[in-house]
């Protein structure tokens, strides 16, 4: 774990490091949420770009991007965010209107706002897990709008290569209630072991009824795509060098491990979600994204 440690260069805040890739969604959320054609819509994302040194400059709207929709980073990874805050939002929305989960955590929330944004049910409480400087960034700008939670709201501020099972059940998560658990934009920042860890716990602390989704870069080779339009934009537009901040370690296979546990598991690509709502990124030649994979899992209720 020292590995990811050192790529981190001890910063804890969004001002860099992976931190400041929270921003990079939050802008891309932004864009998504005064496009015409919308797919998600946060209107806090714009405050955290516009709040944050370490995202001068950057764009929180589309006509602010001079190429628009054929700029790699600002048009077709942005929309690629926007499409998956859409899924997962749908994903949530459907665990606790549909399935009765009243208890939902996020695993690396970031500038997440869906407990402010979304229609929860009452008798809701969401977790939100992330590292202390990046949530203490996050409440000084929601504080500063006087944002109002729309449901019971819990940040836990602890890192998830620890023991953060700990920390979640000190801040009153329930084990005995059927959960339903986001990991969105994380894993791959992650050592093996801890992908291996968070997974382990999340189906020890999973009761009966409860979901999972998350999502996972399958290619067995990141740096292959080192020289992708993705990657390079982002490298040179924004200096987020996301392959120095990906643990490049092997990946386990945590859809068979949870198999193995009873789990049932669907695994999609971003591309079959585009093809349903009609718009968002398409596969292209020499594609950042190919691998990338969302993983739906759900424990069957009593
Ligand atoms: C790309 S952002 C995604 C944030 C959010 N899930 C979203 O989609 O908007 C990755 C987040 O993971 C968090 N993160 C990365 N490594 C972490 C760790 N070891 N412990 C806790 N949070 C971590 C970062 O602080 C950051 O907020």
């Amino acid at each position: 774990m020292a590995d990811t440690a050192r790529r981190d260069s001890g910063v804890e805040g969004v001002d860099g490091g992976v931190g400041r890739t929270a921003l990079l969604v939050a802008a891309a959320r932004a864009i998504e949420t005064y496009r015409p054609d919308s797919l998600a819509q946060d209107v806090h994302a714009e405050h955290f770009v516009l709040a944050a040194p370490a995202s001068a400059g950057w764009p929180v709207r589309m006509w602010q991007v001079p190429d628009g929709d054929a700029n790699p980073l600002w048009g077709r990874f942005a929309r690629y965010f926007g499409l998956r805050t859409r899924v997962l939002d749908d994903f949530l929305l459907r665990a606790v209107h549909a399935d009765g989960v009243r208890q939902v955590v996020l695993l690396g929330a970031g500038l997440d706002t869906r407990a402010f944004r979304l229609a929860w049910p009452s008798g809701c409480v969401v977790f939100e897990i992330d590292r202390e400087g990046v949530l203490a960034f996050k409440h000084k700008v929601l504080d500063g709008l006087s944002a109002i939670p729309r449901t019971t709201r819990v940040p836990v501020a602890t890192d998830l290569r620890a023991d953060w099972a700990g920390a979640l059940t000190d801040a009153g998560f329930d084990p005995a209630a059927p959960t339903a658990w986001l990991v969105e934009g994380l894993l791959f920042y992650l050592p093996g072991a801890a992908e291996t860890y968070l997974v382990n716990t999340v189906d020890r602390l999973s009761a009966r009824g409860s979901a999972l989704a998350y999502e996972v870069k399958l290619e067995k080779d990141l740096l292959a795509y080192r020289d992708s339009p993705l990657y390079t934009a982002t490298r040179r537009q924004i200096g987020i060098d996301l392959l120095s901040l990906f643990s490049l370690e092997p990946r386990p296979d945590s859809a068979a491990g949870l198999e193995a546990n009873g789990w049932t598991t669907t695994v999609h690509t971003p591309f079959d979600f585009t093809r349903r709502h009609g718009r968002g990124p398409l596969p292209e030649p020499n594609d950042a994204l190919a691998g990338n994979r969302w993983v739906f899992a759900g424990r069957a209720g009593s």
